[in-house]
């Protein structure tokens, strides 16, 4: 069993947990995630590793509430325990000296950027971060991407908070101010990911980019979360999480990440049914 330390509600359905998980805090590694079960019969769920407090044990996630498996995530509080956690899964990011670095977190992509771009900064590159939301409101994480971060430039959709537009948008703008880009690494929804390899692509800017595919055992053994990467078959568990932005077939994985669509609304509205009666949501 996994004691739960603490939580905290960043953003409308999202969430910071607090984990105690002495042994895998000693070993993670930027770009690492966990997956975790919640109780005996629960679905597994692969969660980034957000950050570590290595003397004391603590592991960091941050999670949005898009279904049944992350709404009930969301109901646990300090003291309570899920049934298991493992990790850290997955290859970390390679950290080492490119020069100038754009790091892009969209969504609940900050908190996965954001260890990464600690950890760039601190091996000497000059990190520019950009993080977008959708709305004021649901950004997330700013502070600690102004402290990891050279430079940080905010976008949301509806131009409620920094500038009005796509993270692209200011993308572009620092591509066409001049400022000469070594390497970006983009952590956010496909379609934001799709369109950053886009557009770098023709500047010949290498572009990493972390793939969120269904996972069910993350060790390399079902084959549930294929992706493909320049034509050739990879486990975004094991090969991955992350790939190079322009060789991902993003429209396969759109369609492959939408393939229990129905089931997981069923189960959801189950769900919530359920513990609305129970005042649990
Ligand atoms: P459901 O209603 O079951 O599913 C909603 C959508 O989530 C689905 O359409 C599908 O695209 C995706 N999904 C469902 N089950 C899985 C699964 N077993 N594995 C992966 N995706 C699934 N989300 C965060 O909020 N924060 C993170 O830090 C984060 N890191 C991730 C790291 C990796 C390596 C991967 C693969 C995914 C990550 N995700 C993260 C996504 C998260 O795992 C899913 O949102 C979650 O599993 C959805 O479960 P659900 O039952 O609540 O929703
Ligand atoms: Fe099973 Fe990657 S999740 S092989
Ligand atoms: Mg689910």
């Amino acid at each position: 069993m996994v004691k739960i330390l603490k939580t905290e509600e960043l953003a409308p359905d999202i969430k910071l947990m607090e984990l105690e998980a002495p042994l895998i805090t000693q070993k993670v590694k930027p770009g690492q995630f966990v997956v975790l079960r919640i109780y005996e019969e629960g679905e597994r769920i692969p969660l980034t590793i957000a950050d570590t407090d290595k003397e004391k044990g603590i592991l960091k996630i941050v999670f949005q509430e898009v279904g049944k498996s992350t709404k009930l995530l969301g109901t646990l509080k300090a003291g309570d325990e899920i049934v298991d956690l493992i990790g850290p899964l997955g290859r970390a990011t390679k950290i080492e000296k490119f020069g100038t670095v754009v790091c892009i977190g969209g969504g609940v992509g900050t908190p996965e950027i954001y260890p990464v771009a600690k950890a760039l900064r601190q091996a000497d590159n000059k990190v520019i971060s950009i993080i977008g939301a959708r709305s004021k409101n649901l950004l997330i994480m700013e502070k600690e991407m102004r402290d990891a971060s050279d430079e940080l430039y905010i976008t949301t959709d509806d131009g409620t908070y920094g500038h009005k537009g796509f993270v692209t948008d200011e993308l572009k703008r620092i591509i066409d101010r001049g400022t000469k880009i070594d390497h970006v690494l983009a952590v956010g929804p496909v379609v934001m990911m799709k369109a950053v390899s886009k557009l770098t692509q023709p500047y010949n800017i290498p572009t990493l980019v972390s793939l969120n595919p269904i996972m069910l055992d993350a060790t390399g053994m079902c084959g549930v979360c294929r992706v493909e990467v320049g034509g050739e078959t990879k486990f975004a568990c094991v090969d991955g999480p992350e790939f190079d932005g322009h060789k991902v077939d993003f429209d396969l994985l759109i369609a492959r990440q939408r393939i229990y669509l129905k089931e997981e609304k069923e189960s959801m509205e189950l769900f919530m049914k359920t513990h609305k009666e129970c005042g649990h949501v």
